[in-house]
């Protein structure tokens, strides 16, 4: 909840702060799960179209999406199909913003993924990536008093998720420096889940939650606490 309520507001602003009130965007969502922010910005007006390769995801999806109104279905397109595809798909160009939320993390080699995305994406379009944070895996096993674990994650990109999963983070410098590469160079960042990392899947939501998602975004944006987030939220303009 935390994450999704961060990303949300920190995209919002993103958006805001490109684009004029009101005007209808196009949006790729790649890997947008059961899409939650990708049916969030349907709801605003936007025409959305969500790649996804999961077929469990993808029903969780069409399920949510056969609950609201027809003018939100109509403009959300749901495509089953792997985000390193989007050439097959897409046309250059053909997205003012393209979103890749917490998918890097299982794709061995992201670089022409990313390539990719930035493809479609229009001039002046916003690639918006949530990635797992490279610079920071010290800290989970750290906090929780597993020494060892903590010393090992210093020199390695590679980390067990909560599923139980080997998959990889990225570092900021990297990334940084693959946006540039690939014509969309990095404009903005954000840290999500500061403070609340170690919090167990399915935690209660607390009284609270606003002053918490309160904390949750200034940490998220101020030196040093946003390198040490569990999750970065990139975003990059397409020259
Ligand atoms: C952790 S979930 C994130 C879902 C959503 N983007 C969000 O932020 O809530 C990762 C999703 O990416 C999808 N995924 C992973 N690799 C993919 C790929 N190569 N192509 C398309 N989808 C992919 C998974 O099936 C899963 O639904």
């Amino acid at each position: 909840m935390v994450r999704q309520e961060l990303v949300a507001r920190q995209l919002d602003e993103q958006i805001a702060g490109r684009y004029p009130v009101g005007q209808r965007l196009r949006v790729l969502d790649v890997g947008m799960g059961q899409g939650t922010q990708a049916l969030r910005l349907a709801r605003l007006g936007h025409r959305v179209t969500g790649l996804e390769q999961d077929a469990t995801m993808i029903a969780a999806a069409r399920a949510a999406l056969s609950g609201e109104p027809e003018g939100i279905r109509e403009r959300m397109r749901i495509i089953e199909g792997d985000g390193r595809d989007t050439g097959v798909h897409f046309l250059p160009g053909s997205f003012d913003i393209v979103l890749c939320h917490g998918v890097l993390m299982y794709v061995e080699e992201p670089d022409p993924l990313l390539a990719g995305l930035a493809r479609v994406l229009a001039p002046g379009g916003l690639l918006s990536l949530l990635v797992r944070n490279g610079d920071a895996l010290a800290l989970r096993p750290g906090l929780s008093g597993d020494w060892a674990g903590a010393q090992a994650a210093f020199d390695t990109v590679s980390y067990r998720n909560r599923l139980g999963l080997e998959v990889r983070a990225d570092r900021l410098d990297a990334l940084t420096a693959t946006l540039a590469g690939i014509g969309a160079p990095l404009q903005s960042w954000y840290g999500v889940r500061v403070f609340t990392d170690l919090a167990v899947d399915g935690a209660e939501i607390p009284a609270d939650v606003e002053t918490l998602l309160a904390a949750e975004e200034r940490a998220g944006r101020t030196d040093p606490y946003r390198r040490i987030a569990a999750l970065l939220h990139l975003c990059g303009v397409r020259g």
